[in-house]
């Protein structure tokens, strides 16, 4: 006998696994396996990553005001493959957010959150918002200055909440400010407590799987002519698709490197946050809604959504599941998707429409690519550490003439330099220094085309 099968044999004398084996993979699917079930098997995969990348970031990661921003670019830049990790764990999380709005949507449109399958929908629904707490809480972790102010907007919001704001918002951040308590309260959510609700949470979601059993298709009568295990397709079908969500999050961690902003500087009024691009439709929504009805949208709309889609079985009670036969449930999907869908392609394209830059910047910025001055310099965390970090450097040195004589010869104003002389026409000088005349402090995020309108 095979080693494996005589482990195998000697387990299951003491701990009788071949029950539990069948009851695992026999589970019958109703009207057979199909890959619109999927989403919820890469969900859960998904989430073992983010827990597996989130341990090892964790055994660098240093949740203190001080320290957070340089553990963070020590994982980043030193630490063997730190980057690919760091970005398996960011991608990996809007990845998750994906998986279970398809997980969600296939659930509503086949109506399987009917009786008896409340339960399950209602856990679902929580876990659904303990992973917004994930996003939440982890956006601050790397105490940089979108962290920072995307944390101060968020908090903000809930101190709109009625009566219970104030209280909620002290307790959130520590204090009335954003600070050394909020980065370890936010660390502890994060890494202790969140992730204990949500283990429970799959845990009971799974119970009760197992308890009622899948919904199948809506046609009733072709879910009762078929049954099919769960092993061996829909295993399969599973495991090809964690498959491709693994590659897929691994490719954008290779290719689309999430930079680090500058370090957090809470005297800095004037940055502008950008939220995850899950948060960036309620973000658009929100510019839409001032003075008086801003409570109403920060945390109204939330609040009524949320409970309608926790009380959706009760709500919508007919044992019909054929699309065609709920046209109210259908219709306010529809509607809901092109709402999100709209405000989130608004917001998109103000966040990346290249703000009209004047040619004589824009092409000095694209100098300084092709001269590659990041290889000794930063602006806005992204650059070499050999010269001087450039992200305000008109702060400092507002006169035109310096820059023309500095990239003339550098050691001419600066003796010593090891700064190189460029092969530099007289236009690209005046290009290269309007392109460091535009970066000071408030005009900071226009230059980069990133800014918010
Ligand atoms: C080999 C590394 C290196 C490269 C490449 C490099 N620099 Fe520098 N740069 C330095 C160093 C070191 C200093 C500090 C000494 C000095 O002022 O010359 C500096 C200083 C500067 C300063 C003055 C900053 C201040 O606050 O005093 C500016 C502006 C600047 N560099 C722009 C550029 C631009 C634009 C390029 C690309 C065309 C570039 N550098 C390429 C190393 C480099």
């Amino acid at each position: 006998m095979r080693i494996s099968a005589r482990l195998y044999d000697w387990l299951d004398r003491r701990l009788n696994l071949q029950p539990l084996e069948r009851s695992l993979l026999d589970e019958p699917i109703p009207g057979g396996a199909s890959w619109t079930y999927v989403f919820g098997s890469a969900t859960l995969f998904l989430f073992g990553l983010q827990a597996l990348t989130g341990m090892c970031l964790a055994v660098y990661y240093v949740p203190s005001p001080d320290a957070a921003y340089d553990s963070v670019e020590y994982i980043q830049h030193e630490i063997s493959f730190g980057w690919f990790i760091r970005g398996l764990h960011h991608w990996g999380a809007s990845a998750i957010m994906v998986a279970i709005g398809l997980h969600l949507l296939q659930v509503y449109l086949y109506g399987a959150y009917k009786r008896p399958r409340e339960p399950m929908w209602m856990v679902g629904v929580a876990l659904f918002l303990l992973m917004m707490g994930f996003g939440f809480t982890g956006y601050l972790l790397p105490w940089d200055q979108n962290a920072y102010w995307a944390t101060a907007v968020g908090t903000n919001m809930v101190a709109t909440v009625p009566l219970a704001g104030d209280f909620l918002v002290r307790a959130l951040r520590g204090g009335t400010t954003l600070g050394a308590l909020t980065l370890s309260r936010f660390f502890a959510l994060h890494v202790l407590v969140l992730p204990t609700l949500i283990v429970s949470g799959i845990l009971l979601h799974l119970v009760i799987l197992r308890r009622v059993g899948p919904a199948g298709p809506w046609d009733e009568h072709r879910a009762g002519q078929t049954r099919e295990a769960f092993y061996p397709r829909q295993v399969f079908m599973d495991a090809v698709v964690m498959l491709g969500a693994f590659l897929v999050v691994a490719l954008l961690a290779v290719a689309v490197e999430f930079p680090l902003a500058d370090r957090a500087d809470p005297a800095d009024h004037t940055f502008t946050p950008v939220p995850e691009w899950y948060f960036l439709f309620f973000y658009q929504l929100l510019k839409y809604t001032p003075g008086p009805l801003e409570p109403l949208a920060s945390w109204g709309l939330p609040f009524l959504l949320v409970l309608g889609l926790f009380l959706l079985p009760i709500l919508d009670r007919t044992p019909e599941r054929r699309p065609a036969a709920r046209p109210l449930a259908m219709g306010a999907g529809v509607l809901f998707l092109a709402l999100v869908f709209t405000l989130l392609g608004i917001s998109l394209r103000s966040l990346y429409a290249q703000p009209r830059m004047d040619p004589s910047v824009a092409h000095g910025k694209a100098l300084y690519a092709r001269h590659h001055c990041a290889a000794c310099h930063r602006i806005h965390g992204e650059g070499g550490k050999v010269g001087p970090d450039l992200s305000y450097v008109a702060d400092e040195r507002p006169d035109a003439q310096w820059h023309l004589r500095h990239f003339r010869d550098p050691t001419s104003v600066s003796p010593g330099s090891i700064m190189p002389k460029f092969p530099l026409s007289d236009q690209d000088m005046t290009d290269l220094t309007n392109y460091m005349l535009s970066l000071k402090s408030g005009g900071a995020i226009a230059s980069d085309g990133k800014g918010a309108a």
